[in-house]
């Protein structure tokens, strides 16, 4: 019988936590202090939403489970990088991460800079590895490095850090959280499909709709939530946004009108997934879960 979501989720969950440990260097290993920092940001903490994208995409297309594992390991390690760095003064100056102190508060700056160097490096080691064809891993290599790149990840981490204390039109909202965040989940996706067998143009164009609208919708509600959650339920400190005079959905729109909106997407999503008929409840599922989400 089908694992409910629930039990589905925690499964992935628990699964990845196991090979993102297997996937890093022994924090006792030298340099120690780098090795656990890097354990330190990686392990024990957060929802896990890109590894369960690449597994519920995965699934979808039968993919080979040592590819997926290995994908999702490395989008979540350029994740968790993007995290330690987002976090420094230089950026958004915070000192509250998946409810623990920051990576540069529980050490010290030029190693929080090195971890993620470090973690970013280490995911497209995990991609280069592994019995996945070459082609096939040349593929998962560029969908991951576009994505993290001044044309995905990084350039929306630029935009918004230009855009503080700036009116941004809508239509360059968009663009920034397309970027910051939309790009890392549309490639956990394409990671998750690219394990599997070959996919027809039409599914993957279907797939990018699906993608295109859970990762907005997902930094959409992690707007949301910074403007109407506490900290001790997000685990980081609440309130950022107006604190930093950060551009957001909320601050553009509102709380109700952006609500509307997480909703809306949710429903393309939903609508983009027809073509796959029952195959893509995971997916499904998974849209629900980013934009009502309550942390
Ligand atoms: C937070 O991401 C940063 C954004 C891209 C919005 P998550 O909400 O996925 O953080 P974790 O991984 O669960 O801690
Ligand atoms: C972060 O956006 C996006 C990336 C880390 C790439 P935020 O700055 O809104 O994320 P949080 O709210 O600190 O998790
Ligand atoms: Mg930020
Ligand atoms: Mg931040
Ligand atoms: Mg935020």
């Amino acid at each position: 019988m089908r694992r409910d979501f629930a039990q589905w989720r925690q499964a992935v969950q628990a699964e990845m936590e196991a090979t993102l440990l297997t996937f890093l260097p022994p924090a006792s290993e030298p340099p120690a202090r780098l090795h656990q920092a890097m354990h330190y940001a990686v392990l024990d903490g957060g929802k896990r939403v890109r590894p369960l994208l690449v597994y519920a995409a995965g699934e979808l297309f039968d993919a080979d489970a040592q590819s997926m594992a290995r994908a999702a390991a490395a989008v979540e390690m350029i994740h968790a990088y993007s995290l330690v760095h987002d976090d420094m003064p230089c950026m958004d100056d915070d000192a509250l991460r998946r409810g623990k102190p920051t990576v540069h508060k529980q050490f010290d700056e030029a190693t929080a800079l090195l971890v993620g160097d470090a973690l970013q490096a280490q995911a497209f080691t995990i991609l280069t590895q592994g019995n996945a064809e070459p082609a096939r891993k040349v593929a998962m290599l560029s969908t991951l490095a576009l994505a993290s790149g001044s044309r995905g990840m990084c350039g929306g981490q630029a935009i918004d850090l230009a855009a503080v204390g700036q009116a941004l039109s809508l239509a360059e909202l968009e663009q920034m959280h397309k970027l910051k965040t939309g790009a890392l989940l549309e490639a956990a996706v394409m990671l998750g499909a690219l394990s599997g067998k070959t996919l027809l143009a039409a599914e993957v164009a279907a797939l990018q709709a699906y993608s295109a609208a859970v990762g907005l919708a997902f930094q959409v509600v992690d707007d949301i939530l910074d403007a109407t959650a506490d900290s001790a339920t997000l685990g980081k400190t609440a309130g950022k946004d107006a604190a930093n005079n950060k551009p957001t959905y909320v601050s553009h729109l509102g709380l109700e009108a952006s609500q509307v909106l997480a909703e809306k997407l949710r429903l393309d999503a939903h609508r983009a997934l027809l073509p796959f008929g029952d195959g893509a409840e995971r997916l499904r599922e998974l849209a629900d879960l980013i934009v009502q989400r309550r942390t």
